[in-house]
């Protein structure tokens, strides 16, 4: 879907994550007059508008006011001041989408009363235009709503949308905190490389480029990554002594214990920076 072009979108928040998706959506096509950004300081507001060629400005009460659709942008231990100060002058019938890891929607309600609100959970790869995220609607967000707040992830990357709430924990699991425990293995590969005798810049490259080549493969391929596995580990072959390794070792349930912890510290997250009355 795209965006339709009267539709006047607002970021509040200018940072990383707001620029990567402010980029994605002038890439495809949306006017920069459409789009505008506050920060807080006059300088990050200054230098936002030269980096994105959008209006940046401090005045968070102006921007929302004409908005279509709000994205909250701005740190999460922010958004309840933030969403506070919004209240009065958001315009009636507006969408509101935050990006902020770990703000629940019945927080957001609390602050801001009862309006359509999602809430996504992007990845850093949605800098490079490879994210992943996943997305949740509250029940006031008209199916067109929940389209345009696709549609705004989908500038970066993909987007999964879930039905409950809850399982923006998992998606956090999944994908959110996810590119870390690709880098740890990827550094625990270029160590090992290296121990075996390779120079680390030529083990970093053939890492990565191999995580790179297999991760494209699966997403091409209609066969799953399980048995993509199995038809590169042949019998008594090399890769298969690796495989059996790591099988023994418990990988499988060393991944499973990771992304539970990861989950249960999201929910705690949650709880601690969240409004839970
Ligand atoms: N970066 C990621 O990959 C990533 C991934 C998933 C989720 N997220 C979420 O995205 C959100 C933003 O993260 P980020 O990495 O983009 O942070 P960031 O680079 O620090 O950007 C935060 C932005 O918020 C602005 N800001 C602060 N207080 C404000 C206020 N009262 N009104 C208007 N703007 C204000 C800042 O402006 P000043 O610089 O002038 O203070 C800055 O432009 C967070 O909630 C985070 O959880 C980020």
């Amino acid at each position: 879907m795209t965006l339709h072009p009267e539709l006047k979108l607002s970021f509040i928040g200018a940072g990383n994550m707001a620029q990567a998706i402010i980029k994605g959506l002038l890439k495809q096509g949306l006017s920069p007059e459409q789009i505008s950004a506050t920060t807080s300081r006059e300088e990050s507001a200054q230098a936002a508008s030269t980096e994105l060629g959008i209006h940046c400005h401090c005045d968070n009460h102006a921007a929302v006011a004409d908005a279509d659709i709000i994205v909250l942008a701005v740190k999460p231990q922010k958004l309840e001041d933030v969403c506070q100060s919004l209240k009065a002058s958001i315009k009636p019938g507006a969408l509101v989408l935050s990006v902020a890891a770990g703000i629940r929607c019945s927080s957001m309600e609390h602050w801001l009363g009862s309006i359509a609100i999602a809430r996504s959970m992007p990845n850093t790869p949605s800098a490079i235009g490879l994210g992943a995220s996943g997305l949740y609607s509250n029940s006031q967000c008209s199916t067109e709503q929940k389209q345009q707040a696709r549609a705004i992830l989908e500038a970066v990357g993909i987007c999964a949308e879930v039905e409950q709430e809850q399982q923006i924990d998992a998606v956090t699991a999944v994908s959110g905190s996810a590119p870390a425990y690709f880098f740890l293995f990827a550094e625990a590969m270029i160590d090992a490389g290296e121990k075996l005798g390779l120079n680390r810049d030529v083990a970093t490259q053939l890492a990565l480029q191999t995580a790179h080549g297999a991760a494209a493969l699966a997403q091409s391929n209609e066969l799953d990554v399980a048995e993509l596995r199995r038809r590169v580990t042949s019998p008594k072959g090399t890769t298969e002594q690796a495989i059996l390794s790591f099988e023994k070792g418990g990988l499988r349930d060393l991944v499973e214990n990771a992304m539970r912890a990861c989950t249960r510290r999201a929910a705690e997250l949650s709880d601690e920076l969240g409004n839970n009355s």
